[in-house]
């Protein structure tokens, strides 16, 4: 592993220090320390939607194509962030439809009842919900889509089963996670330099709740089998990412980057001021007469 191994985004693998006492219970567990990362962020998410949107959107749309909503359906979207792949799923179903819109972050829900209503979208239900613990009904959804989630969730296992068992006969389950690190420059690049720096916390990226914890498509086949999907096809999307400046660049991943906000606010600004510095000499190699321009690889997978 390159110096990405050494980065650490919150998965859950850091150890909770255990009080002998009955108030074990309220102890924050992986989750909620994934939710709180996330909630802090949702704002800033929520003003990068667009530019996020129109990075992702091919994976958005490969999404949509492979849970094939049809009017009258009712699709779930899992993780779904401030939730414009769900938008595009939403505006297939007509108003006898209906996309249940749902995320861990209550600041990611409230982005998308704002979204849902600037679009008009009157068939979006929003829900704080966790992918390990879907509150639905067995056999109550059509389809379910996810972009970007899954591997941020402790236990995958429990995510996926969930989403079989909400699942009608012959529903479609599509998502997209984060390919090899050695595949997301876009990434990568300032995970490295926070890390070179001795910044990051350690721990292990491929480790459950990781970043790359579901990179690997075999994992993701033997996840979904173990689950209950038979019809399984996992592959990979390739593209790239343009940023138009080291500045976009900078502004999206210390607003919305994981883990890098609430690590950059802990930092003395002159820190601030060198990390920054040093990710734009790290962007220099992927400089085009087009902007920057950097390699992207999800998974993605489609199942029934
Ligand atoms: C990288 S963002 C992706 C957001 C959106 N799907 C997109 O592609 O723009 C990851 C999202 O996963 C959510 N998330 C993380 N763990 C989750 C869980 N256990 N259940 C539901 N959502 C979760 C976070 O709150 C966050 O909104």
């Amino acid at each position: 592993m390159g110096a990405v191994g050494t980065a650490r985004w919150p998965s859950g693998h850091r150890r909770v220090r255990r009080r002998p006492t009955l108030d074990r219970m309220a102890e924050p567990g992986p989750t909620d320390e994934v939710r709180a990362t996330w909630d802090g962020i949702a704002p800033a998410w929520e003003r990068h939607r667009q530019l996020v949107f129109e990075q992702f959107r091919p994976v958005s749309e490969w999404l949509v194509e492979r849970v094939s909503p049809q009017p009258g359906q009712t699709i779930l979207e899992v993780a779904a962030g401030p939730g414009d792949t769900g938008f595009l799923a939403a505006e297939r179903l007509g108003p006898d439809g209906k996309l249940i819109s749902t995320d861990l972050a209550p600041g990611m829900v409230e982005a998308v009842r704002r979204g849902a209503a600037e679009r008009g979208l009157v068939n979006v239900e929003s829900r704080v919900m966790d992918a390990q613990r879907l509150d639905l009904g067995d056999a109550s959804v059509d389809g379910v889509l996810s972009r970007l989630g899954y591997m941020l969730v402790p236990d995958p296992a429990a995510a996926f089963s969930e989403a079989r068992r909400v699942l009608r006969n012959g529903g479609r389950f599509a998502y997209a996670v984060i390919g090899s690190p050695s595949a997301n420059d876009w990434m990568t690049v300032v995970a490295r330099v926070f890390a070179q720096r001795g910044q990051m916390r350690t721990g292990d990226p491929f480790g459950p709740g990781g970043p790359f914890s579901l990179s690997d498509h075999d994992r993701n086949r033997a996840l979904l089998a173990e689950a209950g999907f038979e019809h399984v096809d996992v592959t990979e999307l390739t593209g790239t990412m343009t940023f138009e400046s080291p500045s976009v660049y900078w502004d999206r991943q210390s607003q919305i980057g994981g883990p890098f906000p609430a690590l950059i606010a802990a930092l003395p600004a002159e820190e601030v001021a060198a990390v920054r510095a040093a990710v734009g000499t790290a962007l220099d190699q992927f400089a085009t007469g087009d902007g920057y321009v950097l390699p992207s690889s999800l998974v993605v997978a489609a199942a029934s």
